[in-house]
C-alpha cells in the first residue's frame, strides 16, 4: 500500500459516497462526506503551517480538495470530474429541457441546481461550476450559440484587426448572474469547494477565429504564423475577458479555478511558448492576489505540461496519455496534479474500470499533491453508476491513517 501521513485534523474511517437525499442544502448545516469531520474555522486556517498557502478563510479552505491543492496531507484522495454536470446526468437534461444551453447559464438558480446534481449524487469533493468558457463572450453580446453535438458557434469569426473591436472585458452588470449563481452555490456547498473556470486564451481563440469546433485548427495558425501580431493582440483581449469571467467567479466565493486550454496541444511547444503562454500567464497573474488555486488543463499536452506550470499554474491538469509520475517529472517540482483516468474506461466492465483507476492511483502514489479526475471530460453517454463507482473506489481506498 502507499505512504501516507496525515497531520491535518481529518480522520477518515470510510469515505462512501453519501445518500442523495438531504445531502446538500439540507438546513443542518454543509454538505459533508459521512465519516469526515470537518473543522472549518477560520482560526484554523490562519494557523497553517505552510507559509506560502495563501489559503482565503472560508467553510472550504480546509476540504480535501483545497489541501491537496496546496499540496497539504489530505484525509483521502479528492475527486471530481470535468463535465460532472451535463448530459450523462438524468437530472441535467429534464433541468435542462426546452432551455438553450447559453440562456441556461444566466439563470442563476437553473445554475446552482445543475452545479449541485453531480455533488448530490456522487459526493464529489469539488463542485465545478454550471457554465461554459464561451459565457463571458455571450455576456458581452457576441452572436454565438452553443449547437448540441457541435459546440459554440460564432456567426462572425475573428478573421481581421477590425474584429478585435468586438472584444472587451465584460462590465460587472453583464456578469451578474454569473456571480448570483455563485453566490447561490457557495451558500447551499458549505464545506464543499466551487471550482471556477475559464476559457484560456488559444482555446477561446480558435473558436473565435475558426467560428466554431475545428480539428486541424487551420485558420487559428494561419493567423498565428502569418499575421502574429493580431494573433497575439486577440489573445490578449481574450486574456482580459477570462479574467474578468475568473475574477467574478472567485470575488462572489468559488475557491479554486481552472484554465481551460482544451486544445492547446495541438500547438508545438515552441510556439506555445512564443505566442500563447504570455496570454495565459496574464489570466493567471491577474487572479494571482485572491490566493485560489489555479488549475491548468489540455488534451494531448504531454509535450507541454512543463510551459502549462509555468504559465502561473499551482495544479496542472493531465490527459490519460502520460502516467502521473511521469508527469510529475515533466511539470518539475512545487506543483500538485490533476487527473488521469482515460474517460473510456468508463465503459469498461467495472472488475476494469476498478483496475484502471487502482494505476493511476498507483502512478500517483508518491505526489504530494493529486487530485483524482478524468484524463478528459465526461463522455455525454457515460453510465452515471460507473463515475459513482469511482469516486468511491477512490475513497474508500485511499484512506489516510
Ligand atoms: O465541467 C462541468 O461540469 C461544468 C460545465 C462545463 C461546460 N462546459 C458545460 C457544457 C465546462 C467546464 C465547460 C467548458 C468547456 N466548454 C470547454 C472546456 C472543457 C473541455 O471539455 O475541454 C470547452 C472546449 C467548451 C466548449 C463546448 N461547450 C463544447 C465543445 C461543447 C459540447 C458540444 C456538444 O454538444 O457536444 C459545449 C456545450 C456544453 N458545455 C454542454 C455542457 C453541459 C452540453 C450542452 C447541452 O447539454 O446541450
Amino acid at each position: 500500500m502507499r505512504e501516507v501521513t496525515c497531520d491535518g485534523p481529518h480522520k477518515m474511517k470510510k469515505a462512501s459516497r453519501a445518500p442523495a437525499a438531504g445531502r446538500a442544502g439540507a438546513s443542518t448545516g454543509p454538505p459533508s462526506h459521512a465519516g469526515i469531520v470537518h473543522f472549518v474555522s477560520s482560526t484554523q486556517n490562519a494557523q497553517s503551517t505552510d507559509p506560502d498557502a495563501a489559503a482565503p478563510a472560508t467553510p472550504a479552505a480546509d476540504s480535501a480538495f483545497l489541501r491537496a491543492c496546496r499540496r497539504e496531507p489530505v484525509p483521502h484522495t479528492p475527486v471530481w470530474f470535468m463535465r460532472q454536470a451535463g448530459r450523462s446526468l438524468p437530472e441535467y437534461r429534464k433541468a435542462r429541457e426546452g432551455i438553450p444551453m447559453l440562456d441556461s447559464c444566466f439563470m442563476p438558480e437553473l445554475v446552482a441546481e445543475i452545479t449541485m446534481q453531480p455533488v448530490r449524487r456522487y459526493g464529489v469533493d469539488a463542485a465545478v461550476f454550471f457554465s461554459d468558457i464561451v459565457t463571458p463572450l455571450k455576456a458581452i453580446g457576441l452572436d454565438l450559440e452553443i449547437k448540441p453535438g457541435v459546440g459554440p458557434v460564432i456567426a462572425e469569426p475573428v478573421r481581421a484587426a477590425a474584429d478585435l473591436d468586438r472584444l472587451r472585458a465584460p462590465e460587472p452588470d453583464e456578469l451578474a448572474p454569473i456571480a448570483a449563481a455563485v453566490r447561490l452555490l457557495t451558500a447551499e456547498l458549505g464545506a464543499t469547494p466551487l471550482i471556477g473556470f475559464g476559457g484560456a486564451p488559444f482555446t477561446l481563440a480558435s473558436y473565435l477565429i475558426e467560428g466554431g469546433p475545428s480539428k486541424g485548427f487551420e485558420h487559428t495558425k494561419a493567423m498565428m504564423y502569418g499575421d502574429p501580431q493580431l494573433f497575439t493582440a486577440l489573445l490578449d483581449r481574450v486574456a482580459d475577458i477570462t479574467s474578468t469571467f475568473l475574477l467574478t467567479q472567485i470575488d462572489a466565493g468559488a475557491s479554486a479555478i481552472q484554465l481551460f486550454d482544451s486544445w492547446v496541444g495541438s500547438v508545438a511547444p515552441v510556439d506555445y511558448r512564443q505566442y500563447v503562454q504570455p496570454a495565459s500567464a496574464k489570466v493567471f497573474a491577474a487572479v494571482a492576489d485572491r490566493g485560489v488555486p489555479r488549475i491548468h488543463f489540455g488534451v494531448g499536452t504531454g509535450e507541454l505540461l512543463r510551459d502549462l506550470g509555468e504559465a502561473g499554474a499551482d495544479v496542472v491538469g493531465v490527459d490519460w496519455r502520460v502516467p502521473l509520475h511521469e508527469a510529475e517529472r515533466r511539470v518539475g517540482p512545487g506543483k500538485a496534479l490533476q487527473g488521469n483516468l482515460d474517460p473510456a474506461t468508463l465503459f469498461a466492465p467495472p472488475a476494469a474500470l476498478d483496475a484502471a483507476v487502482q494505476r493511476v492511483l498507483d502512478d500517483a502514489a508518491r505526489l504530494p499533491g493529486h487530485v483524482f479526475n478524468l484524463g478528459h471530460g465526461v463522455p455525454p453517454n457515460a453510465d452515471p453508476g460507473q463515475l459513482a463507482r469511482v469516486v468511491d473506489y477512490v475513497h474508500e481506498n485511499t484512506v489516510r491513517s
